[in-house]
Order: structure tokens, then C-alpha cells, then sequence
């Protein structure tokens, strides 16, 4: 078997007949779900007698937990769904994976979020839009007569982090999506993932009453309109029972939305919500909005969010990016976390590395997400963290999570053999926020590669650095969005466009001149800080508090101003990019030290991506040092290494 990283962290060897018939496992359960836990089971498991069975004092959000325990001589799963045994069989498997002692376990999980959603971001064309690992999975013209095996591996590795919901299409949704022929498709995916406990989500073009209905307009307060997007539910819940709801992009980036009709978001969410209640649907409705004006783009989700709170149905999720510009290698949280207490909020995390080098650079993510999820909002006194504002919700049964996958067509799945511990990292902080960065790097090192503890401990370390290292070679100190223009892939800072959108352009985040740099968005600028709560609002508006990873995002400081270590703004950020290079160089000699301990195919594989990141990491050094110099005009310090 080709080592190419098909497999990704579901690396169980098949149980022999003869060593499987002295074990059995036993559950009385009769559905799909439950049959595919215990078929996993019968196929890979080799430590003695397992039982699954339904406890009903399993509730609500929690229905996907369950708990293991050791009895006598046997192991036993309950659950309070099949999914929780599904669950709770790809946890057994994973404890033998990394060579756990299985004596004596009494374990209780349940899941942080009752919705663990991945977001693909896939055209019907075949493309994806910011996707790095080839073309979509989803195989349009071929289905639904057509099924690739891989519709059916990948509903596997979700289920086996707990992912239990996907968005199949880009939110810049075709109005094709919904037209009868391609529901059938749709409708195909579905049949194929419900055995893996994973719903299926569209995201919906809000122009369709008129794009593919040949409606007058989309009015949401014009009954033709609303009799449309009921008729619609009924055909998809039709062939599709158990569908999940619509995510939705409107009036964001050009997008069709309620407001081209004079009506606001909510009253566009909740009458695509009233049209989905009857069926138990739900809509994610989407925060990311901004428009070329005087205003500052990061203040504009919450300006226009916060006056609705209340305002939108139960059935309605406010989907919001975890930070208040564009998926950024480091944001502060997004303020408007918990100044919507009315409303069901969620987080989007962007698993893809739009910003963080594509499929090119090894990048972790988990301490990004982990960065938002434990960043604290003050917004109330208790579950006040966006992890607990968003699991803690007005209606905490609908709690849910999402992330833009980076999984496409490419035999490895996601580009980078590094870049499937993202999606794992995803599924397993969805299911539990609270692990940590390093112990979600331990597991899938050992599931992906090897439980050798001299592979695991050198290249966990190495993964929990590589998003500092990402965040130095690229926008130290709170520099943010100096990236090339669309691809957004090298860097721009220089980047301009005569007549083009301001807000699209590196000098509107940098605001560079011979004085100096950052984004000033205390009161004598933007005034952004006032979106947060005190004392967050008070510590970051003070350039001495505030903290200095996010201080060009808050402040425009002097190119002289020093620093708390006592050089000046501008050395400090000629150190901070060559630490960022200094970094990869490090990681590419860490990486080099396991070779031999894994496979020659993955080994070579990594070790030329990492060639690429550390060229682009001087690339990005040099490109934003002589650049910024230009203003500064201040020498590089004497000890750093001369651009290339
Ligand atoms: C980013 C990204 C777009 C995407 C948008 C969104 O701006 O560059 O490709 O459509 O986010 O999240 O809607």
C-alpha cells in the first residue's frame, strides 16, 4: 500500500477471522448508525468483548455522548443515540490506536456543540473557492447514478472526530443547487453520509425565488416569494428527511440579500426560518458583511448585527468569523461575541489556509482556534468565554461550530500531509473545546505516523510553534492583511489599485508613513475598541496595555516607539520577521531528525513543502522589511541576516 496519506489518521489493521471470532461485539440497537459502529468494531478491534447499548438519560445537545466502561471482562459503550455509540466505537479504536491500556476505563463524553459543522466552500463546476487539495470531492455530473468510494471514506473520517454536519456548496451559492436535479444528487450525499450520523446543509443563494423561480423578485415580505421557499423545503425534505437547514451569505461581497428589498437581515433569515420550522430545519445566518465606506471594515458586522439581537427566530444561528476582518493568521476576537445575548451565535473558523500559505506551509491551527475559543469576552458573568457564549446560547440545543474545509480531490485530501491534523483539530475541539492544542497533535501523530514518543514529542512541539512562526514571517505585532491581491497567497503590503476598493488594499490595515504604522482604532481613531467590553476595551486602547501581538490592530505607533523589551517598533519587527524565518529553518531540521522513522513517500512529501515555506518565509521578510523601510528609513539591525 502506497504510503500517500489516503488513509489519513484512520490507520486500524483489519482483525484476522480466526482472532476475530474469539471476541464478539454485542448490540441489540437496529439502525445504520449503530450497524456501522459495530461493523467498525468487528473489522478493527482486538482487545476483547465489547456491548453498545442506548441509555435514555442521554439528553439534548448531549444525545451524541456516551461513556465507556470496563466491566468484568468486557468493555461497554451507552449512548443516548446511535450516533453516541458510533462515537464512542471510534474512541475505543482510537485508545487502541495509541496503544492505551484499556483496563479500568470509566470515560464520559459529551460533545462541547450539538451541531459540528464543516463548511465546503465548493462550486458546482468542480471548483473550489479558496481550496488548496485540487478539485471538489463532490463529483456533480456523475451523481447521483455515480458514487466514488471517497463520498463514503470521507463521511468516515468525520464521523470518527464527531463532524455530524456538512455544507456541501460555496456561499457563493449557484441558485442551481436548489433546482430538482441536482437535489437528487444532493439527496445521493445524504443517503450515503446518514449511516455516519452526518446531516447534510445547502448554502442558498438568497436570489433564487428569482434566479431559478423566475419569480418577479426575492422580496421576503412578497408572498409569491415566501410560497416559493415553502414549496422548496417541502421537495427537499421529500427526498431528504432528516436535512439539516440553509447557510446563508447575504448582502456580503456583492451577494443578493434582503436588504436589496429594503428589509433587514433577520426578517430575510426568518423567512427562510419559518419556511424550514415545519421540518425542524435551521438557517446559519451569516456576519461577515462590510461595505466600501468611512467606516472601519472590522466595526461593520457589529454596527449592523448588534440592533437585530432579538430579532431573529429560534431556529436562526448568527454564524460569525472568529475575527472581525477576514480569517487573518492572528485577529482578536470578533466583539461582537456575546453583545448579541438574544441570540444564537457560532463560530467559523476557516480550516482552509486562505491567508496561511495554502497547502504550501505547515501550519497548525488549533492554537488559533483554541486563541478565540479561550479569549475571554467579559460580556457576562459566567460562560463568558466565545466558547462559552456560543455553547451557553439562548437556545444551547442548537449550539454549533463551523469550519471551512480544506479537503478536496487530492489523494492526501487536503494538499499537505500536516494539513489533515487541521480538519482532525476542527472535529476534535467541535466535539470538545477544551483539549488542548498539543494533546489533539499528540493523538493524530500517533494515529497518522506513529505513537514512537521520538517522533511524537519532537513534531508536536514543532506543530504548536508553526502558527507563531506563520504569524512572525508573516503580520507580527497585529500587521493584518498585506496580502496579495485575490489569490492572497504571498505578500502585497505595497499592493494598490487606482479606483479600486479602499478596504480591499494593504495600506488601509497598515497605514504606513515616514512617522508611522498600525491601524489606530482607539477613540482618537476608528474607535473599534469601544465594540469590546471593559475592561478588554480600556486594555487595548492603551498602547501600554494593550497587548503586543495585536498592537499595530489597535494602534498606529511610532516607528521609534520602544517596545517592552526595549527596542525599538521598527527592530522589533526586523527581529520578529527573522525569528518567523529562523522558525522553519528549525522546523525543517526537526523534520529532517525523524526521517527513517516514518515512510520515505510522506517523509519526502513534507520535507520538500517545508522547502517551499522556509523560501517564502525570507520572501515575506524581505518583501514587508524593504517595503516598510521605505517609510521607516531606518538601517535593518547590524546582526540580521541581509535580504536575499
Ligand atoms: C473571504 C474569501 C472569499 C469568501 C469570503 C466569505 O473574503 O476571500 O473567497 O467568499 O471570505 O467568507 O464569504
Amino acid at each position: 500500500h502506497a504510503e500517500d496519506g489516503s488513509q489519513l489518521w484512520l490507520r486500524y489493521t483489519r482483525v484476522p477471522a480466526n482472532e476475530a471470532a474469539l471476541r464478539t461485539v454485542a448490540c441489540r440497537v437496529n439502525d445504520p448508525v449503530a450497524y456501522m459502529a459495530v461493523e467498525e468494531l468487528q473489522h478493527y478491534w482486538r482487545r476483547g468483548d465489547v456491548t453498545l447499548v442506548i441509555d435514555k438519560s442521554w439528553s439534548g445537545q448531549q444525545t451524541g455522548g456516551y461513556a465507556i466502561q470496563s466491566r468484568r471482562n468486557k468493555t461497554v459503550i451507552s449512548a443516548g443515540s446511535s450516533a453516541g455509540l458510533l462515537y464512542g466505537a471510534y474512541h475505543l479504536l482510537r485508545l487502541q490506536q495509541l496503544q492505551t491500556d484499556i483496563q479500568g476505563l470509566n470515560i464520559v463524553e459529551k460533545p462541547s456543540y450539538a451541531l459540528r459543522m464543516l463548511n465546503h466552500w465548493d462550486n458546482l463546476d468542480g471548483t473550489v473557492e479558496r481550496g488548496y487539495a485540487g478539485h471538489s470531492l463532490w463529483k456533480w455530473s456523475e451523481l447521483p447514478q455515480k458514487i466514488s468510494p471517497r463520498y463514503r471514506e470521507y463521511a468516515r473520517a468525520n464521523a470518527s472526530v464527531g463532524i455530524n454536519a456538512v455544507v456541501l456548496n460555496n456561499v457563493n451559492a449557484a441558485p442551481l443547487i436548489l433546482r430538482s436535479d441536482y437535489l437528487g444528487k444532493v439527496k445521493a450525499l445524504a443517503d450515503i453520509f446518514r449511516p455516519y450520523g452526518i446531516k447534510v446543509f445547502l448554502s442558498i443563494n438568497f436570489s433564487s425565488p428569482k434566479l431559478l423561480g423566475q419569480l418577479r423578485d426575492s422580496d421576503p415580505f412578497n408572498p409569491e416569494v415566501v410560497k416559493w421557499w415553502e414549496k422548496k423545503a417541502a421537495e427537499i425534505y421529500g427526498l431528504i428527511p432528516d436535512f439539516g437547514g440553509f447557510l446563508v451569505k447575504a448582502n456580503s461581497e456583492g451577494q443578493p440579500g434582503p436588504q436589496d428589498y429594503g428589509r433587514t437581515h433577520a426578517e430575510g433569515a426568518n423567512m427562510l426560518a419559518s419556511a424550514l420550522k415545519p421540518f425542524r430545519g435551521l438557517v446559519m445566518w451569516r456576519a461577515f458583511v462590510y461595505n466600501p465606506s468611512a467606516e472601519d471594515r472590522a466595526k461593520q458586522a457589529y454596527q449592523e448585527f448588534v440592533p437585530l439581537d432579538g430579532k431573529f427566530s429560534d431556529n436562526v444561528i448568527v454564524q460569525i468569523k472568529n475575527g472581525p476582518i477576514d480569517f487573518q493568521p492572528r485577529e482578536p476576537f470578533n466583539p461582537l461575541f456575546g453583545a448579541m445575548p438574544k441570540t444564537n451565535q457560532m463560530v467559523e473558523f476557516q480550516i482552509t489556509q486562505e491567508y496561511l500559505g495554502f497547502s504550501n506551509h505547515l501550519v497548525y491551527l488549533a492554537p488559533l482556534f483554541k486563541e478565540t475559543l479561550d479569549a475571554q469576552t467579559y460580556t457576562r458573568p459566567l460562560h463568558a468565554t466565545v466558547a462559552g457564549i456560543t455553547q451557553h446560547g439562548p437556545y444551547p440545543q442548537l449550539s454549533a461550530i463551523a469550519g471551512v474545509a480544506n479537503i478536496g480531490a487530492d489523494r492526501n485530501w487536503c494538499g499537505h500531509h500536516f494539513a489533515q491534523a487541521n480538519w482532525y483539530a476542527f472535529g476534535r475541539l467541535a466535539w470538545n473545546a477544551a483539549l488542548s492544542s498539543s494533546s489533539i497533535a499528540k493523538e493524530w501523530l500517533s494515529a497518522t505516523f506513529s505513537p514512537d514518543p521520538d517522533l511524537v514529542d519532537p513534531l508536536s512541539d514543532l506543530m504548536i510553534a508553526s502558527r507563531e512562526a506563520a504569524v512572525n514571517y508573516m503580520m507580527p505585532l497585529g500587521l493584518h492583511h498585506l496580502f496579495a491581491f485575490e489569490h492572497h497567497y504571498g505578500p502585497e503590503p505595497w499592493g494598490d489599485m487606482p479606483g479600486g476598493r479602499p478596504d480591499w488594499m494593504p495600506w488601509y490595515y497598515h497605514n504606513a508613513d515616514s512617522i508611522a504604522v498600525g491601524f489606530d482604532r482607539t477613540s482618537s481613531g476608528s474607535n473599534a475598541v469601544a465594540q469590546y467590553h471593559s475592561p478588554l476595551r480600556e486594555q487595548f486602547a492603551n498602547i501600554a496595555t494593550c497587548p503586543e501581538s495585536y498592537l499595530l490592530w489597535f494602534h498606529r505607533v511610532p516607528w521609534t516607539y520602544r517596545m517592552k523589551n526595549g527596542r525599538s517598533l521598527w527592530d522589533n519587527l526586523c527581529y520578529s520577521y527573522q525569528q518567523g524565518v529562523d522558525q522553519v529553518r528549525h522546523f525543517q531540521q526537526v523534520w529532517d531528525s525523524v526521517e527513517g522513522k516514518i515512510d520515505a513517500q510522506r517523509f519526502k512529501g513534507v520535507q520538500s513543502k517545508l522547502k517551499v515555506q522556509a523560501r517564502d518565509a525570507v520572501w515575506w521578510r524581505d518583501a514587508c522589511l524593504l517595503y516598510f523601510q521605505t517609510f521607516a528609513k531606518m538601517p535593518l539591525p547590524a546582526d540580521l541576516e541581509r535580504p536575499v
